[in-house]
């Protein structure tokens, strides 16, 4: 039995108050309407979905997305992969380079297991994978990586990368699939119009690449790209044939700032350990299970309650003062002002119905071996 079952067995049905706390919660109504609102602006194709994994690290969530449209999943990790992939999901890109040894031979198991893509950028990378690929008899996805302005990784666009792509058609062991771009630099811009259009001149690097690919006989089957914040741009660009959205799913303050399109369904619930004032009260949520490279997160439904800060194990609200009741034992949910960050401090999360746990998910794509 797993430990997710035995919460399960212990927690369903039961209110938030008997959540051993900190707990990571996801209010399930509001899930459901962002997998379903962006499952409707895909529908229409021809672009498709292939949402992000890092944002839940959840092989459960993964399926229902998959079960709402998805073409599959996208992960950073092999072990986020190798969640999705025990949990039931067929079709995988792994949108980053492999390329220690050890996690090399762990993406080369998983290759027999599924329809798998990785992404590189550079040649000895490329050989260094059709070597393992070969010796192991199985045979690895490409895409091309290309640096769309982002600056992390990917190769050049144009000739650099259609350079590229001609290597890994040719190398055995290697299917070449098309290229990918995450445009990360623009994805948080908060005007909408700028964040379009500083979307589609990285799209237009992409797609000019896979122009310039197809003229000296190389055909992209997959051209991959986009995030949250620039779905609706990356989606109906001409040319790009899925996006890689996460965050919409689960959502946070940061993202929420940049958008209206979906609802924050990510809170930590906390519980009220000391009111040693009236105007202070400290809950047991602090920063091993919140992230803050985004800001501090914010009170849900407290009003005249405040974080003003983080240590480890504790969190420090401001209280208004003695009217406002809060004493030891009440609960206040937080929300993370990061929810990938947030998400991968947690092994298990409560889906909340109505106040109740309905269901408990284990984070199973978290690393940790
Ligand atoms: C490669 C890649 N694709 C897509 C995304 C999209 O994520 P989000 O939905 O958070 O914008 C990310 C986010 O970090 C990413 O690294």
């Amino acid at each position: 039995v797993s430990k997710a079952e035995d919460l399960r067995q212990q927690f369903a049905g039961k209110p938030r108050e008997l959540l051993p706390t900190p707990a990571l919660l996801v209010d399930e109504r509001r899930l459901m309407g962002n997998l379903q609102k962006m499952a409707a602006f895909f529908a229409a194709g021809p672009t498709r979905l292939r949402p992000h994994a890092k944002s839940h690290k959840c092989s459960t969530l993964a399926r229902l997305q998959v079960e709402a449209g998805a073409i599959g999943i996208t992960c950073a990790t092999v072990q986020e992969a190798e969640a999705m992939v025990a949990g039931g999901v067929r079709d995988i890109l792994i949108a980053n380079q492999v390329v220690n040894d050890y996690w090399l031979q762990r993406l080369l198991t998983l290759a027999g297991k599924c329809d798998l893509k990785v992404a590189a950028d550079a040649e000895k990378n490329l050989r260094q994978l059709s070597r393992a690929a070969s010796a192991a008899g199985v045979e690895l996805g490409i895409l091309v990586e290309v640096n769309v302005g982002m600056g992390r990784c990917g190769i050049d666009a144009g000739p650099p990368a259609c350079a590229l792509a001609t290597v890994a058609a040719q190398l055995p062991g290697l299917r070449w699939r098309g290229f990918m771009g995450y445009e990360g630099h623009v994805v948080g811009i908060h005007d909408r119009q700028e964040r379009f259009a500083q979307c589609r001149q990285a799209m237009t690097l992409l797609t000019q690449t896979v122009d310039l690919a197809r003229e000296q006989g190389l055909v992209a089957e997959i051209v991959s790209a986009g995030g949250t914040g620039t779905y609706e741009a990356a989606g109906r660009f001409p040319g790009v044939t899925e996006v890689q959205a996460g965050s919409y799913a689960l959502m946070d303050l940061a993202y929420r700032r940049v958008l209206t399109d979906f609802e924050c369904a990510l809170t930590v619930l906390a519980t009220v350990i000391s009111r040693p004032t009236p105007d202070r009260a400290i809950g047991d949520a602090g920063l091993k299970s919140m992230s803050t490279e985004f800001g501090l997160p914010e009170v849900a439904g407290n009003p005249g309650v405040a974080l003003r800060d983080l240590s480890e194990e504790h969190s420090i609200f401001s209280v208004a003062g003695a009217h406002v009741t809060l004493a030891p034992g009440d609960k206040v949910e937080l929300l993370p002002s990061h929810g990938c960050t947030t998400v991968a401090l947690h092994p298990y999360l409560y889906l909340m119905r109505d106040g109740r746990v309905h269901d408990v998910w284990a984070v199973d794509g978290r690393g940790g071996g």
